[in-house]
């Protein structure tokens, strides 16, 4: 039988040949709940292939799916799968995108692999073993104030008061002289480039699990910090996440509580 970490790295890269696949072409672009939630062909048959590597492992666990609902089976092992994480880029030919796995026991991830397939670059860690970008260790910004740190953030698909609230946490952020801010679009590498020294910092007022459950172990695994809003540790449902190198947590905290 394979290791959980490989079993994840083939079925983000089968996913990765599928965003290439689609990427470019004239795709049929459908909305969710919401106009400006998009979904695609690649969304769809990435999830499936994902999930069908994964079960040609392990027959018995679970899933948890951003595209599809699954049966519940006795297994305390939960995959939980962003086939396609930022799926507006996608649509719109902008290439920041990647599909997102982790597998989680008992509310922790123990595994978790984001693959940008544009980059060929891919994430992955394991609990307590370190995080790698392909095979390089990982390490946060050494960056201990907030003017010396770039920082990501994320705007989530309901429109209403948060969105307001994050504009006013964003003019608050610039007032301490932060280097910069950057909007990429997909939560999972937003939490991959705080890992690995892109960004020192990143926040959204609600993600959803399969956006953020490989790369909350990424960023632990590289000696960064993940916390909800108020300091608290993150549970498998809807979350604000905040994700920091450690150093400027409690400072974002400050203006994000
Ligand atoms: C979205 C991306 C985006 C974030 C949204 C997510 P999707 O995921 O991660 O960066 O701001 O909140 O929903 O819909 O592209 O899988
Ligand atoms: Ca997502
Ligand atoms: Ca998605």
């Amino acid at each position: 039988m394979k290791n959980y970490i490989d079993v994840a790295i083939l079925a983000a890269k089968e996913a990765g040949k599928i965003h290439k696949k689609y990427f470019n072409t004239d795709l049929t672009i459908k909305t969710k709940k919401a106009s400006f939630d998009l979904v695609t062909v690649a969304d769809i048959e990435a999830e499936e292939k994902v999930v069908s590597v994964i079960r040609d492992n392990f027959s018995d666990h679970n899933f948890l799916g951003e595209e599809a609902k699954y049966k519940k089976t006795d297994s305390e092992y939960t995959w939980i799968i962003d086939p396609l994480d930022g799926t507006n880029n996608f649509a719109y030919g902008l290439p920041i995108f990647s599909c997102s796995i982790a597998l989680v026991i008992n509310n922790q991830p123990i595994v978790g692999v984001v693959y940008d397939p544009i980059r060929d670059e891919l994430f992955s860690a394991e609990k307590g073993k370190g995080a790698c970008l392909n095979n390089q260790k990982l390490k946060v910004t050494d960056a201990k104030t907030l003017k010396e740190s770039l920082l990501i953030t994320g705007f989530y698909y309901n429109r209403g008061k948060e969105m307001f609230e994050n504009l006013e946490k964003i003019k608050r952020f610039f007032l301490e002289h932060i280097i910069g801010l950057r909007r990429l679009g997909s939560a999972a590498l937003d939490l991959c480039y705080v890992a690995c020294g892109r960004a020192s910092g990143f926040w959204e007022f609600e993600l959803n699990p399969w956006d953020f459950a490989a790369g909350i172990l990424i960023v632990g695994e590289s000696g960064g910090k993940v916390t909800g809003r108020h300091g608290e540790k993150i549970s498998m449902e809807k979350s604000f996440i905040v994700a920091s190198n450690a150093k400027i947590h409690d400072k974002m905290l400050e203006i994000l509580k």
